[in-house]
């Protein structure tokens, strides 16, 4: 049985994605008889037709290999179907360029975009599957996906780091946490690393009640207070704001980023000295951790089992503990929110985590 697959890797990068390439590659080749396209910049390179056939050789030494060897894009799913300026119809051109590459399949390494545009496909009649990527953890139907634990590591070492000189100097640190819309990185940073204050976008918090947990720490002699802001998090009344308003009143206000103005806010209510931290894409940056490349590989093996079944239309997923799929359908555009009522929500607030609800 012949397979002729390609290969995409899509939206923002992460440690793990080399791994996930690897495994779809190296169970494929064991499976079947295998041939890859791999295809450059995601999605643009699908609809450029921008891709070279790829050895059995060329997915050697990736297992540790942070980023993509393939390049990556964001093509975001909301223009798919729009016609811009160049007037190139992008679904018809995938549809196209995954003829004239006589593909059997395409794998798609992505995000919530990514599967958006996924499903697109499928629905247009292409055979596709699915792997799940993000440090923001954050795809519906899987209860992890690759990436995640890397940047958790990455995140809490940087709030373990920031607590020394914080106590040096007797600071409040505010530390901004990528993840714009889940708060997933976030929340296991900051109760892994025993931040004092976790901020995420799913619980907007109330400033006095931010401010209350600073001074009562200050109150009771400890130097320093940790607050971890996930980049989405905002107070009560500006998460009723649209993004764009919010945006701009952030500007207006002589602010980069909310967690300046937060900081700003602190500093000024409560006389203590207050910085902050924005770790930004070196969460995303080096070697997938030893979890990582584990799940990756898992990823990539069952996503090649599927290929063999020819079960296309699925993404892979962990359910339960358990490696599995969901229907590209069923998952494509639902964001995995944390609930406010999460287990870890709840031990961090009955050991006086303050989320600022
Ligand atoms: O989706 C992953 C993510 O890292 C988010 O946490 C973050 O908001 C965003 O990507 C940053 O995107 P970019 O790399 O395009 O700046």
């Amino acid at each position: 049985m012949k397979r002729r697959i390609g290969i995409l890797t899509s939206g923002g990068d992460c440690p793990g994605l080399n791994a996930a390439i690897r495994g779809v590659a190296k169970a494929s080749y064991h499976l079947f008889d295998a041939e890859f396209v791999g295809i450059a910049d995601g999605y643009q390179g699908l609809i450029d037709g921008d891709y070279k056939e790829m050895k059995q050789d060329d997915f050697n030494g990736l297992l540790t290999l942070g980023g993509t060897i393939l390049g990556t894009r964001r093509t975001p799913y909301r223009n798919m179907r729009k016609i811009e300026e160049d007037q190139v119809d992008k679904v018809a051109a995938m549809k196209k360029n995954y003829k004239k590459m006589g593909l059997d399949c395409l794998i798609t390494l992505g995000g919530n975009g990514t599967h958006k545009t996924a499903n697109l496909l499928a629905e247009e009649g292409l055979n596709v599957i699915g792997l799940p990527k993000t440090i923001d953890n954050d795809i519906w139907g899987t209860d992890v996906t690759f990436g995640f634990h890397t940047a958790n590591d990455l995140a809490t070492e940087v709030i373990d780091r920031i607590h020394t000189t914080a106590n040096s100097h007797g600071r409040v640190m505010v530390i901004e946490i990528m993840g714009n819309k889940a708060g997933w990185l976030t929340l296991y940073s900051g109760v892994a690393g025993g931040a004092d204050v976790v901020l995420i976008p799913e619980i907007p918090y109330k400033i006095e009640k931010v401010v209350e947990s600073v001074e009562k720490r200050a109150n009771k002699n400890r130097k320093f207070t940790i607050i971890a802001l996930a980049e989405g998090a905002f107070s009560k009344d500006m998460s009723k704001m649209k993004r764009r308003e919010r945006l701009t009143a952030i500007k207006e206000a002589g602010f980069s980023s909310n967690s300046f103005m937060l900081a700003d806010h602190i500093q000024k209510a409560t006389g203590l000295e207050t910085r902050v931290v924005v770790p930004g894409h070196y969460l995303r940056g080096g070697s997938p951790s030893p979890y990582d490349r584990l799940l990756a590989t898992q990823f990539g093996v069952y996503g090649a089992q599927l290929i063999k079944d020819e079960n296309y239309g699925q993404t892979v997923a962990m359910i339960n503990g358990k490696i599995g799929h969901n229907t590209l359908a069923e998952v494509a555009g639902i964001t995995k929110f944390v609930p406010v009522d999460h287990q870890v929500v709840r031990a961090a607030k009955n050991m006086g985590i303050t989320f600022g609800d």
